[in-house]
């Protein structure tokens, strides 16, 4: 339970006197049952691929009825504007409708997929990644985005890993804040903006054995420690609408989890948006056996406080018969059609439906200069230098007469666009090659061979690539996933390079010219071989519409990588789940013990590149480490501070990380855990001084009791490049327990920069 004096950071609509009834209110007074269940309907206007497709005249019946409270899958502000249009005019009660998209990293001009924004570990380029894509999506009508996906992702077999910040809390709560701040201009709805959902609420990234919409069965500890802090961060920052999770939580559908859903995040934690339910998962509650009929269905899930109802029609068409028998019921449901209409007010859509439909504002926002420089600029912060042996990055154009750029994926502009591509277009793209190309000075000859393709197992075009690799000064080799590979229904039991790919990079390695090997790919993998074989490994996921510039950015030493991995990649697709922050166990791994200790006897305990890992193409010392306190007391504040110092000549960004450890409690704590993060750029030989600004709260754990407890005692802290690069360490003491309140990892750590 958490204590009564959680923080209640939306305030909802005052008491409704008769007199003085709010826009919603007046509207509800006079809506039929039919036009009240109507408004909970959200349809879709297409399917991804064919949007707006579906919007025939027996649609826009529908909306004249009042049967339709939003659209999914639907762009475009002349189509949509028509649509809001008859909804607005031809409506008995004029209601506007809510149109709606997975507009996740990007609308047109897409960025780099959300595991490579979050390895940038700068919450900054993720806002304005967010911001320019709303600027785009609302343009073209849209007023709802489904993102940010905020799922803790512990387990790379997981498809959907791709789409969120990876596998730790800390960093997740400060990406979802900095995602739901940039589609929603600020932390409140204002009209004109596009509203985020905060998704998938629970604990989806928990599916059992990474197997998409596979039952969690984690323990409450890990629920609120874990999975629900950067959704506490997304209500605390003002998301307006969250997104129920399509599995259970032991047993427990989420959809229809009146405990989670009406209890924790509405009443406890007091956020009063809009709850939509995933893709016909309110049907679906019938297949997880925890209702008979739909009707069922639709009544648990709307006690649950779902509000809408995603494509399922179960809300429209099973409801009726409970609400028009059950006042209770009744008022359940007007309570849900009061936050819809609350949205719409908030959008600004009573007042001024076509706002979003201006076709010149359209045609000037998207993919214009200014978002495919930004979308540039973030590509290379995402990019993560796993390994970088003998310094053969960067390389220097002007020192090379020929480079070949080998593999598929280099020339393959929709793999670069990842998962939920919107209205992305692979033709727009600057694919790897191109990028290189463009780059190059005419004294470099480049050279280009597919190799083998990924979606395939044909190796015919490996010679002809082995043999281009013989004949050039150095190759860059493109290897990973295609697209499909990653995202939604896309687990893998195997993390480990298709095959056509490891065969590709074993026979061009083989040719024993320098190699630098890019990895092109959506999720965590295991590579063995490549990593005891390759010297040089450049991770850049799916890095969007500049993709290729970008890369010609890193490669040519324009720009210094420094991205860190967001999850650790394991050693062995046996290996997982792996996770940093794990809790201490009465027999601890032991590098120099094979038996008797936390792991397996056939690998290393370490994975193979940990969590926050990243190098660039100069070194960082850190020192003078100072504490502005020994003891830290309820209300108090220590700080911590570290000068960082770049030793090389090249400017680069250092990503500055703060671990800590309870190491005696009365429960086991995790090793480590993440609280502070700074990523700072640094000329050659500047030094910088980061100090980090800690409170009690952010040592408060989940008790037995069901409550957030700071206990007295020991503190330990590191300071370091990644959590297994550790460069300093102190302590301190907290003197009293006492009760927090909030998730700790939700908890944003103050950092101050100052110039030395
Ligand atoms: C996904 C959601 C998505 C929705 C609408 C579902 O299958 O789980 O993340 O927002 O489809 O496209």
């Amino acid at each position: 339970m958490l204590v009564a004096s959680l923080v209640v950071f939306l305030s909802c609509a005052g008491p409704a006197s008769t007199q003085n009834l709010s826009r919603p209110e007046a509207l509800l007074k006079k809506m039929t049952l039919d036009e009240k269940l109507g408004q909970l309907v959200q349809r879709a206007g297409g399917r991804s691929k064919a949007l707006n497709s579906r919007l025939d005249d027996a649609e826009l019946d529908r909306v004249r009825a009042g049967q339709v409270g939003s659209y999914l899958h639907v762009a475009g502000a002349e189509p949509l504007g028509k649509l809001q249009k008859t909804a607005v005019e031809e409506s008995r009660l004029g209601i506007p409708l809510l149109f709606a998209m997975d507009v996740v990293h990007g609308y047109r001009t897409i960025f780099p997929v959300p595991v490579a924004l979050a390895a940038t570990w700068a919450p900054e380029s993720q806002e304005r990644a967010a911001r320019v894509a709303a600027d785009e999506a609302t343009s073209a009508g849209l007023h709802w985005t489904f993102a940010p996906m905020i799922d803790i992702a512990r387990d790379p077999r997981w498809g959907r890993i791709v789409e969120g910040a990876g596998e730790d809390p800390f960093l997740g709560a400060r990406m979802a804040v900095a995602q739901v701040n940039g589609y929603q201009g600020g932390n409140s709805l204002r009209p004109g903006s596009l509203m985020a959902t905060a998704k998938h609420f629970g604990a989806y990234g928990a599916a059992t054995g990474g197997r998409d919409y596979n039952s969690a069965d984690i323990s409450e500890r890990t629920l609120q420690e874990v999975y629900l802090p950067p959704f506490y961060a997304a209500a605390r920052a003002g998301a307006g609408s969250f997104m129920a999770a399509f599995n259970d939580i032991g047993g427990v559908p989420t959809t229809s989890n009146k405990e989670l859903l009406r209890g924790l995040l509405r009443e406890r934690w007091g956020w009063q948006g809009l709850m939509v339910s995933d893709w016909g998962a309110i049907g679906e509650l019938i297949n997880h056996g925890v209702a008979a009929d739909r009707a069922a269905a639709a009544i648990l899930a709307l006690d649950a406080s779902v509000d809408m109802d995603m494509v399922g029609g179960v809300f429209a068409e099973d409801l009726k018969d409970a609400v028009a028998k059950d006042p209770a019921r009744l008022k359940q449901l007007d309570e849900a059609v009061l936050r819809i209409l609350r949205v719409k007010e908030q959008l600004g859509l009573f007042d001024k439906p076509m706002q979003y439909h201006d076709t010149e504002r359209e045609s000037r926002e998207l993919l214009s200069r200014e978002h495919r420089d930004a979308a540039r600029v973030i590509a290379r912060q995402s990019m993560v230098l796993l390994r970088n042996e003998g310094k053969l990055l960067p390389l220097n154009p002007d020192k090379l007469r020929s480079i070949a750029v080998i593999g598929a994926l280099a020339t393959d502009g929709l793999s670069a666009l990842g998962s939920w591509r919107a209205q992305g277009k692979a033709d727009e793209v600057v694919t790897m090659l191109a990028g290189i190309t463009a780059a190059a000075p005419k004294t470099l000859k480049v050279l280009s061979a597919p190799g083998a393709d990924p979606r395939s197992t044909d190796l015919a075009g490996i010679p002809a690539a082995v043999k281009l690799a013989k004949s050039a000064d150095v190759t860059v080799l493109v290897i990973g996933e295609d697209f499909d590979l990653s995202g939604e229904a896309r687990s893998r039991s195997d993390l480990e390079l298709p095959a056509s790919q490891l065969e590709l990079a074993r026979r061009v390695l083989a040719a024993g010219k320098p190699v630098v090997v890019v990895l092109a790919n959506g999720r965590p993998l295991a590579m063995p071989w490549l990593a005891e074989n390759a010297p040089v490994i450049l991770e850049t996921w799916m890095l969007g519409v500049e993709g290729g510039n970008a890369l010609a950015d890193v490669l040519f030493g324009k720009y210094s990588p420094a991205g860190r991995l967001p999850a650790a990649f394991p050693r062995t697709t046996g290996a997982v789940p792996f996770n940093y922050s794990a809790n201490a166990t009465g027999r601890p791994a032991d590098p120099d013990l094979k038996k008797d200790t936390v792991r397996y006897h056939d690998l290393p305990i370490t994975p193979q590149f940990a969590f926050g890992h990243g190098l660039s193409y100069t070194e960082f010392r850190y020192s003078e480490l100072s504490q502005s306190t020994q003891t830290l007391g309820p209300g108090e504040r220590i700080d911590i501070s570290i000068t960082v110092e770049n030793t090389g000549a090249v400017a680069s960004d250092e990503v500055v990380q703060l671990y800590v450890r309870d190491p005696v409690a009365s429960i086991a704590r995790p090793v480590l855990e993440l609280r502070g993060f700074k990523r700072i750029e640094l000329a050659g030989g500047a030094r910088k001084r980061v100090t980090f600004s800690l409170t009690p709260d952010q040592f408060a754990f989940w008790s037995p009791r069901g409550q957030w407890l700071i206990e007295a005692g020991r503190i330990d802290f590191w300071i370091g490049a990644s959590s297994a690069d550790l460069r300093a360490n102190g302590a301190f003491e907290i003197t009293k327990t006492h009760m927090g309140t909030v998730p700790a990892a939700a908890l944003p750590t103050r950092v101050i920069v100052g110039n030395l």
